[in-house]
């Protein structure tokens, strides 16, 4: 018998112990061992919950009791989730986590901890909720050179932009639905800012080049600005506004950056809607692979978890991660990164698609009669100084998105 700890009886605790009852017999057979939940750790008691005889309020009892040979991460943060972490690790124990901002944070220190002490330190469940992503990179497409990701990678903020899309709604009264039904959290910074899409970029990034990608460093961008008007422009060119976490090597430099994107039905991720996530990757030899699936909630996130755990089990004293190195992956300044440009400007079409031609060039333009006193175009492909150097020299610009295609 395995014993395992579960660190945190929230959302996806609460599912890894449903998943692991539920799918017991077939989990078991997959581990080659009988999979056990001994302790389970929160500060809350559960009374009449079948899961309050395992619970414990010490994480000591945990870290002490020899026979936990797995714990599972799930409170979220990095405290004390790095602390209780790093313990388990040096102490032996290997770490199954679904906490983006722990890995984004701590993961070269701890996959090194994981190596050293031939155990292991996985984290399927941090970037795309049940979607495999985490393990293709690591094992499936190492024949490859990944020159591209780019995912789709916050549920929350996919919801919202598809329920602005389908309702003609604007982002501040989606989102009070959103939070109402339970989909957003009540403090939805961290999803509608793009910090949550950043920080699994940097995850993906790091594990696809092999070097370390600070979070800190790529460009994010959320979707609070995103309008109604917006969208119907979108529509009016064919296209769906995303948001999009990109990484990509350019020649021999690489950039990464969060932000919303205009993208058309030739692009893969154009049909991802509602708080499905996917994933697009190419490699030099691959081509072209996308992974699409449940990137969000409970149980899909517990079915990556536990798939981790019985990973852990059946490598009990065998590192398995190839992970990637401390040295910092250098980003290129996203001044100097290329994009296709939707601006929206205030007044007369007739009277400034002439000025509008003469800074940015041919233009591709709409008035929309749905949307009054204003017009927007699509610029030809430039660097982001470019653009903003020519932007400057306009008056009454209301809004722009990149856009790719
Ligand atoms: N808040 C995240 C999302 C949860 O909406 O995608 C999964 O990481």
């Amino acid at each position: 018998m395995i014993q395992i700890a579960v660190l945190g009886y929230g959302t996806v605790g609460s599912g890894v112990v449903e998943v692991i009852n539920t799918n017991h017999a077939s989990i078991n057979k997959k581990a080659g061992d009988e999979i056990n939940i001994k302790y389970v750790l929160d500060l809350r008691d559960f009374p009449g919950d079948p899961i309050q005889e395992k619970i414990v309020h010490d994480y000591e009892v945990i870290i002490n009791d020899p026979e936990i040979k797995i714990i599972v991460e799930v409170m979220g943060g990095t405290n004390p989730a790095y602390s209780f972490v790093k313990r388990a690790l040096e102490s032996g124990k290997s770490v199954c986590t679904s906490n983006k901002e722990l890995v984004a944070k701590h993961g070269v220190e701890l996959l090194a901890i994981a190596r050293e002490k031939n155990i292991n330190f996985l984290f399927e469940a941090s970037c795309g909720g049940g979607i495999p992503i985490i393990r293709p990179l690591n094992s499936s497409l190492t024949a490859d050179e990944i020159d591209e990701i780019t995912g789709i990678l916050n549920g929350t903020t996919n919801y919202i932009l598809s329920k602005m899309a389908s309702d003609g709604s604007e982002f501040e009264d989606v989102l009070k639905d959103a939070q109402e039904k339970g989909y957003a959290e009540r403090n939805p910074a961290a999803d509608v800012e793009g910090w949550d899409a950043c920080r699994k970029i940097a995850i993906l990034s790091s594990l696809a080049f092999g070097n370390h990608v600070d979070f800190e460093e790529i460009y994010t961008e959320g979707i609070t600005k995103i309008t109604a008007a917006d969208i119907k422009y979108a529509k009016a060119w064919g296209a769906s506004i995303k948001l999009l976490a990109t990484s990509r090597k350019v020649g021999d430099g690489f950039y990464a950056m969060v932000s919303p994107v205009m993208i058309n039905s030739n692009n893969p991720l154009y049909s991802v809607n509602d708080v499905f996530n996917a994933i697009f990757v190419h490699g030099n030899v691959l081509g072209d692979a996308m992974f699409y699936g449940s990137g969000a909630g409970k149980l899909p996130t517990a079915s990556a978890v536990v798939g981790d755990v019985v990973d852990a089990a059946k490598h009990l004293d065998t590192n398995v991660m190839v992970g990637w190195s401390s040295k910092k992956l250098e980003l290129m300044d996203v001044k100097n990164v290329e994009n296709r440009f939707f601006v929206r400007m205030g007044g007369s079409y007739t009277e400034n698609l002439p000025k509008v031609e003469e800074v940015f060039g041919q233009v591709d333009s709409k008035v929309l009669a749905e949307v009054n006193g204003e017009f927007a175009f699509i610029t030809g492909k430039m660097t982001e100084a470019e653009y903003q150097e020519k932007a400057a020299k306009l008056d009454d610009i209301r809004g722009m998105i990149r856009v790719r295609f």
